[in-house]
Parts: C-alpha cells; sequence; structure tokens
C-alpha cells in the first residue's frame, strides 16, 4: 500500500497534517531554526529568540562558536567517522586525556557514548559488571531519589524518580528505589540547621540500603544539583559527604548524573566539586559538545577500570556512534574554549548576576515561591501562595502557558510542571550559555516577568 492510500483512508484532518515529522506534540508545528548567532536563534521568518535555557541546558557556547566550527570542518575533512570496533581517533584520544586531566579525584577513564540517556545506560551496565568481576553478583539493586531525572530510556527510565515520566511505562520497567531528592525549600523543617536536614535525607540511603539487603545493592545514582524535573535544586553542605560514606560502608558504588549540572554549568567544571567528594562512575553530556554534536561519556574510576581491565578484559555494551570522531572533535574544541577562555569566571559572575536580577525583579512578586541554583543553573519556583507554598492548580498548566509567552516575546526557557510531585507544582529554568553578559541578564530577566506578567493576566490573577 503506497503513502497516498494509507493517507487517503484517514477520515478527518489532524492538527500535524502540514509536517512529515512525528514532532514532539501532535498539537503544533514549531517555527523552523535557521540561523544561529551568540546566544540567538532565527526561524524562518527572521524572528529572533534569546536563548536563556540552552536549549535543554546544552548551548553553553552559544550557537556560532568559530572554534568549535572549525574544529569539526578539520576533522570531517579529515575523517568524519570510523567505528570505534576498528579504530581509535586523535580527537577521542585527546579528549579523554583532556576529561581525565580536570575530573575529579579517582577517575581513570573516559567511555564515549552519544548523550544523557546513552551514559546512564552504561553507568548502570558498568556498575553491575563491576560486581560480576569482583565475585559480588548478588549486587544488582539500584537506589535513586524521586523527583530525579537521568534520561528516557527504559533503564534511566527506570532509575529516574519523576512520577509522571515514568508513569505509563511502569510495566517495562526494571526495579529501583527512590529516596528523598535534598528540596530545602519544602522540606526543611523549621528546627532544622541545613546540614541536620542534609544528615537526615542522606540517612535515608543507609535505611534503603538495608531494608534491601546491604550485599544485594550495586548503585546509588543522583544529580549533584537535579536540573529538569525541579529547577536547579543544590545539595545542602554535607550531603554528599555523608552520601559518600554510607556508599564506601556497604560497598555501594556511587554514580553521579552530571548530564545537565556538569560542565561548568555550576560554576565548577563538575559540580561535585563544590562538594568535596567524587563518584566511582559520573556521567556527563549536554555541555560536553555544547550542542555542535551529540555526545556523551561516562567518566570511569581506575576501581572500576582495573576490575574489569583484570577481568574479563571487555565492557559488554557498546553503540555504533560511541567515540564518533566529529563529536568528539566539537567536545575538544568546547572544552578548550571554557578553559582557555576562562569562561569559568563568567559563569560565576553572571550567575550571580542572574540571581540577583531575578531577586531584584520578582523576589517580592506574589507568585514566585523560590529562587535557586549555582553559576549559570538557576531555578524559579512558581507558587500559588507564597505564605503557604501551596502549587497552582496542575490543571491550569501554568508552566506550559510560561513558555508559551516567553517564546512569543523571544526568550526560550525552560519551564516544567510536576516539581514537588510529578504532579504539583511549577518552575522554570534558566541556563544561558557561558558567554553572556550583563546586558544580557537584564534582557532575559525583563522578558521573563513580562511572560509571567502576560500569562497572570489572562489567568485574571494580576
Ligand atoms: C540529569 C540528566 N540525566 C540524563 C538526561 C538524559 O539526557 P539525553 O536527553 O541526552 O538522553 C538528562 C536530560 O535532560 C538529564 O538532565
Amino acid at each position: 500500500m503506497t503513502n497516498a492510500s494509507n493517507s487517503a483512508q484517514s477520515s478527518a484532518p489532524v492538527p500535524n497534517a502540514g509536517t512529515r515529522v512525528l514532532h514532539r506534540t501532535s498539537t503544533s508545528i514549531p517555527p523552523r531554526a535557521v540561523r544561529g548567532e551568540g546566544i540567538y536563534i532565527f526561524d524562518q521568518n527572521g524572528k529572533s529568540y534569546l536563548d536563556a535555557c540552552g536549549g535543554a541546558a546544552v548551548s553553553c557556547l552559544g550557537h556560532s562558536d568559530p572554534d568549535v566550527r572549525a574544529a569539526m570542518h578539520a576533522q570531517i575533512d579529515q575523517i568524519a567517522y570510523a567505528h570505534s570496533g576498528f579504530f581509535s581517533s586523535d580527537a577521542m584520544e585527546e579528549l579523554a586525556d583532556e576529561l581525565v586531566a580536570s575530573a575529579p579525584e579517582g577517575i581513570d577513564k573516559v567511555y564515549f557514548v552519544s548523550g544523557g540517556s546513552e551514559a546512564t545506560e552504561a553507568a548502570l551496565k558498568m556498575a553491575r559488571q563491576y560486581f560480576l568481576e569482583i565475585g559480588q553478583p548478588d549486587r544488582k539493586y539500584v537506589i535513586a531519589r524521586r523527583q530525579s531525572y537521568h534520561g528516557n530510556t527504559l533503564g534511566a527510565l527506570s532509575v529516574g524518580g519523576n512520577m509522571w515520566r515514568r508513569k505509563q511505562f511502569e510495566p517495562l520497567l526494571i526495579t529501583a528505589s527512590h529516596i528523598a531528592p535534598v528540596y530545602q525549600y519544602r522540606d526543611q523543617r523549621d528546627d532544622e540547621t541545613p546540614e541536620a536536614y542534609g544528615l537526615r535525607v542522606a540517612n535515608e540511603l543507609e535505611t534503603a540500603i538495608l531494608e534491601l539487603g546491604a550485599e544485594s545493592v550495586a548503585a546509588f545514582v543522583a544529580e549533584p544539583v537535579v536540573g529538569a524535573t525541579v529547577g536547579a535544586l543544590a545539595p545542602v553542605p554535607g550531603y554528599f559527604k555523608r552520601v559518600r560514606e554510607i556508599c564506601d560502608q556497604y560497598g555501594v558504588l556511587l554514580i553521579l548524573d552530571e548530564v545537565m549540572c556538569g560542565m561548568g554549568r555550576t560554576g565548577t567544571l563538575h559540580a561535585i566539586e563544590q562538594e568535596g567528594i567524587s563518584g566511582d562512575l559520573q556521567t556527563i553530556a549536554k555541555g560536553l559538545g555544547a550542542g555542535y554534536q551529540p555526545i556523551g561519556a561516562v567518566l570511569v574510576s581506575k576501581k572500576i577500570n582495573d576490575a574489569i581491565a583484570n577481568g574479563s578484559g571487555f565492557f559488554q555494551h557498546g553503540h555504533t556512534y560511541q567515540g564518533h570522531a566529529t563529536a568528539c572533535a566539537a567536545a575538544l574544541a568546547t572544552q578548550r574554549a571554557i578553559k582557555e577562555r576562562n569562561l569559568l569566571t563568567n559563569v560565576v559572575k553572571q550567575g550571580e548576576n542572574l540571581v540577583a536580577a531575578l531577586e531584584a525583579k520578582l523576589g517580592q512578586h506574589p507568585f514566585v515561591g523560590d529562587i535557586r541554583g549555582r553559576g549559570l543553573f538557576r531555578g524559579v519556583e512558581l507558587v500559588a501562595d507564597r505564605e503557604t507554598k501551596d502549587p497552582f492548580d496542575p490543571t491550569l498548566k501554568i508552566n506550559a502557558k510560561i513558555k508559551k509567552a516567553a517564546f512569543a516575546l523571544g526568550l526560550m526557557a525552560y519551564p516544567m510542571g510536576g516539581t514537588i510531585d510529578g504532579v504539583r507544582g511549577d518552575h522554570v529554568l534558566f541556563a544561558p550559555a557561558f558567554i553572556i553578559d550583563e546586558n544580557d541578564v537584564a534582557k532575559i530577566v525583563d522578558l521573563f516577568a513580562g511572560a509571567l506578567d502576560d500569562v497572570f493576566k489572562a489567568e485574571g490573577l494580576a
């Protein structure tokens, strides 16, 4: 049967009939991005959009970096791709050297993949294989945190703690346990210091390990600063130190998911640096290649590499595009640009400017509950009532309306719902490129305030 006769059979026109692409939603067809210049994207009608979220915390160098483009051109002219089952490449070797040289303590090797979800899958399988290599085959359970996000493939979704994302695929997911996130704004008790609160929630890990049976737990997975699902939630002091202690005590691997918060986003190259510990495995993606190419990686500690190298000598995994030469060349140029241009200093400076501007303009806004985050990774949680912290009715879809209103004004922000429990709560995430200046910050905040005004007026709330 031809396509023509297929479509002739459908009875009524559907909303996405104007495209052959199955876009993210069937209800609207997005404009076409035709050009990028610095922090701006231009559509086919010439309208410009200030990218205040790097897409999804990806585009850390903006959209037209000359060095990254040149590095990609040079690599493509040499060789674009050679399968990693046959060849390595200068780009892959040099990128691995660069990443290990700047990695948290104990990291010794890099396993390249093509994105964040693939990095999570590889880390989970590597954790499992590690225990087989060292003769602990009973270790199979993974513990993670509620409201976390580790990717959309089935393994990554299984450990992710966002109920809305998991719900309809639940029958397909592997078993994982979830403990509390560090959510100071909502969960720290009045009689607790941040440190006492951190200890209380970290100790939930010990309880979960003991409940499952200490010899059967393989890994704990956590984002050092939680991104997409809850809007730039940073840990309290001491939390990760206690987590590391518990993992060491019970022989459980610590997998840090820095897919979103890593590679400079929070002001240090790795978010975990600010916590004074390191993981056994650490996933990175997004900012690694700044969006110029799809690339992710797992940073692998010496202990895990040694177990595999001295054991089977073969990590039983693999993808067609792992270590893609053009992707590695783009990532290498991205990482060199961040270092050579000293961009992390600007991340810290503009991050402080951004939070100060948000506080000044919206700190007293009746529907702004919390402004949080680190570096150029900032979240604004919206509430219906600042006193009680009650969220908006989820059926209002406030976050989606803000995204639409901001986009209409030419601002890309990253709002999301289900902040509190996967259903209730709204937040907006900001993750602009590391190259922004004070004027850009002022524009972001003005446009965002304008979008809030538009939405709350339309809802009859302002
Ligand atoms: C913390 C975290 N882990 C994993 C992923 C999945 O990455 P990808 O969308 O590249 O598969 C994301 C994506 O947003 C993320 O934020």
